[in-house]
């Protein structure tokens, strides 16, 4: 089997193609980035290929050769970039052209988000309004309709993941982007006081890199063509993070609240989870709480 993950060397990307090479060691993984926010430092110990090259560019992708499964996860993944044609020529344009490279009974598993759902009601189901307000989110609507029209056109396996608020290890070098369980964390362990817009009482569906991986197996392994979220379906506030990562940490750190300077802002997301457990059978295992344990104890303090 030959298996393609695009964004191979980015936070989501590098977990799932050491977990893919550990429960596939026959098969030949190709992982392929340009390093906009990923690095090849993300997939130290990776025994698979990897080739730095661009979604948008089909020779590259062209000379690849063909493959049995793909997973995409190559997006601009800066939501604060406004340029609309860069945002859609990768996320969008991107896609249309890795489609080309599989083999006409491939499957392919790419990444969504939940950014699609604005500040929609909750518990957010993936037949509900979509409400982007960013051009990353608007990205993601059109690539979800693209998507599900190729599927029925070629008649290919394609399983969107809608995934919300991903934290976990290699997700360092998305910088600014990076998750705020990360941002505050680092604050904390440099003793400062962990900094959140005013008054902390925000929501989100925060899910562990370790289950998003596995939403991504399960996927392959059911072979249905649909949009599926992958969140916890728990919303958890910037004040019970802080909470818990003074748990954590053994702190006892004060948020310090500012002004949100942004005019639009999720307040809430949370997953209705039903149809994911339904279709491809995955269910989250990490509560917010054995997740941060895990990353904190286990990759953040150990860096
Ligand atoms: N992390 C989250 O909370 C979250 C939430 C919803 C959706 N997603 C989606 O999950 C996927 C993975 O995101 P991530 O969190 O791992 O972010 P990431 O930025 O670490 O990963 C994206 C990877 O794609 C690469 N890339 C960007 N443009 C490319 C191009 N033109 N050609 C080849 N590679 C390119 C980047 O260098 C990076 O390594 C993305 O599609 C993102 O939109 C992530």
């Amino acid at each position: 089997m030959r298996i393609l993950v695009t964004g191979g060397a980015g936070f989501i990307g590098s977990n799932l193609s050491l977990a893919l090479e550990k429960k596939f060691p026959e098969a030949q993984i190709f992982a392929i980035d340009d390093l906009r926010s990923g690095s090849v430092e993300n997939l130290k110990g990776f025994k698979g290929k990897f080739l730095k090259g661009k979604i948008e560019d089909k020779n590259f992708l062209k000379n690849l050769g063909t493959f049995d499964v793909i997973f995409h996860q190559a997006a601009i993944t800066d939501t604060t970039i406004l340029n609309k044609e860069e945002m859609f020529s990768v996320n969008v344009g991107g896609f249309e052209n890795i489609v080309e490279i599989l083999k006409e009974q491939g499957t392919i598993v790419y990444a969504s988000s939940a950014g699609v759902y604005g500040n929609g009601p909750v518990p957010m189901k993936e037949n509900q309004k979509l409400l982007p307000h960013n051009i990353y989110a608007e990205s993601k609507v059109k690539l979800d309709e693209v998507a599900m029209k190729i599927a029925k056109e070629k008649n290919l396996t394609i399983a969107g993941l809608r995934y919300f608020n991903v934290y976990g290890p290699r997700e360092k070098y998305k910088g600014k982007s990076a998750s705020m369980i990360l941002q505050l964390a680092k604050q904390m362990i440099s003793k400062k006081r962990p900094r959140i817009f005013k008054w902390g009482e925000q929501k989100r569906d925060f899910i562990y890199v370790k289950d998003v991986v596995e939403a991504n197996l399960k996927a392959l392994g059911a072979g249905k063509t649909g949009i599926f979220n992958v969140g916890t379906g728990v919303a958890t506030s910037f004040n019970k993070i802080i909470e818990i990562l003074n748990h954590t940490l053994g702190t006892d750190f004060e948020p310090e609240y500012f002004d949100n300077p942004y005019g639009f802002y999720q307040d809430l997301t949370q997953a209705d989870t039903t149809l994911a457990e339904k279709q491809i059978g995955f269910k989250a295992k990490w509560s917010i709480e054995e997740g941060i344990s895990d990353y904190i104890n286990n990759y953040v303090k150990t860096s």
